[in-house]
């Protein structure tokens, strides 16, 4: 039998997921960043959102907003397979007795990165039936998303429901972006102050400014 068939390839040790987890982590990082970023329009009225919106549509002759969808599909793929293979890795080799106390401890965060991942995943597809695709939402215009925008969080349940996914958003990004910088090694005494602020920092952030969105809809700021 040769060394290549009895060891295993990168993606088969807890490293290799762990890199494959922190580097699809960076880029869905990213992505909520930059879409908090886009959803401020929101703040500036009808046209600012419907305009960004539509500019997102037609980027690169519309071809743009495929290529984002495809790597965003990939990296949700990825990011759940690795959390899922590390999951179960890990259950095979949970200690019993003495080092269990020990095992409780370490993995209490791994048990909320799990949870927070799977109500955020199952976030997604709402979110996506609810503005995207519009089959979650009382009176969906395609050719107006700040009309969706703001009729969708005047219904105070949906308006529930992101306020407990950025919660969540917030507490996966905290401990996912403090992860991912140990993961690619930038764990040193010099800069783990600085990688927990602005792990803090970031979560607070995109946590806090999209919880704004339903709650200013609710108050009345962001209105039609
Ligand atoms: C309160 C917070 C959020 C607001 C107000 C918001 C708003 C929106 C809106 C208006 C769209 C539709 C754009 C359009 O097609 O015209 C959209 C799309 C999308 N959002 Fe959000 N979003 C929020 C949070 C999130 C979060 C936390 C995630 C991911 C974890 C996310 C992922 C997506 C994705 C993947 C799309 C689909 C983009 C596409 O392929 O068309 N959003 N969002």
């Amino acid at each position: 039998m040769s060394v290549a068939e009895t060891s295993p390839g990168f993606l088969d040790t807890s490293v290799g997921k762990k890199v494959v987890m922190a580097v699809t982590g960076i880029v869905l990082f990213g992505f909520v960043t930059v879409h908090m970023l886009g959803n401020l329009q929101a703040y500036m009225g009808r046209e600012a959102l419907n305009h960004y919106a539509e500019f997102l549509h037609t980027m690169v002759h519309g071809g743009g907003i495929w290529v984002f969808r495809g790597v965003m599909l990939a990296a949700v793929v990825l990011h759940g397979w690795a959390a899922l293979s590390l999951t179960l890795a890990n259950r095979a080799a949970r200690p019993v007795g003495y080092r269990a106390q020990q095992y409780r401890a370490a993995t209490f965060s791994s048990r909320t990165m799990r949870w927070t991942g799977v109500f955020l995943a199952f976030f997604v597809l709402y979110h996506l039936m609810h503005l995207t695709v519009g089959t979650c939402h009382p009176s969906f215009d395609r050719a107006d998303p700040y009309h969706n925008f703001v009729t969708g969080f005047q219904q105070p349940l949906a308006a529930a429901i992101y306020v407990v996914a950025q919660v969540c958003l917030g507490i996966h990004m905290w401990h996912g972006v403090w992860s991912m910088t140990q993961t690619l090694g930038w764990s040193h005494p010099r800069y783990d102050t600085c990688r927990k602020r602005f792990a803090y920092v970031m979560a607070i952030l995109v946590a806090g400014v999209n919880i704004s969105f339903p709650v200013a809809v609710l108050a009345g700021v962001i209105h039609l």
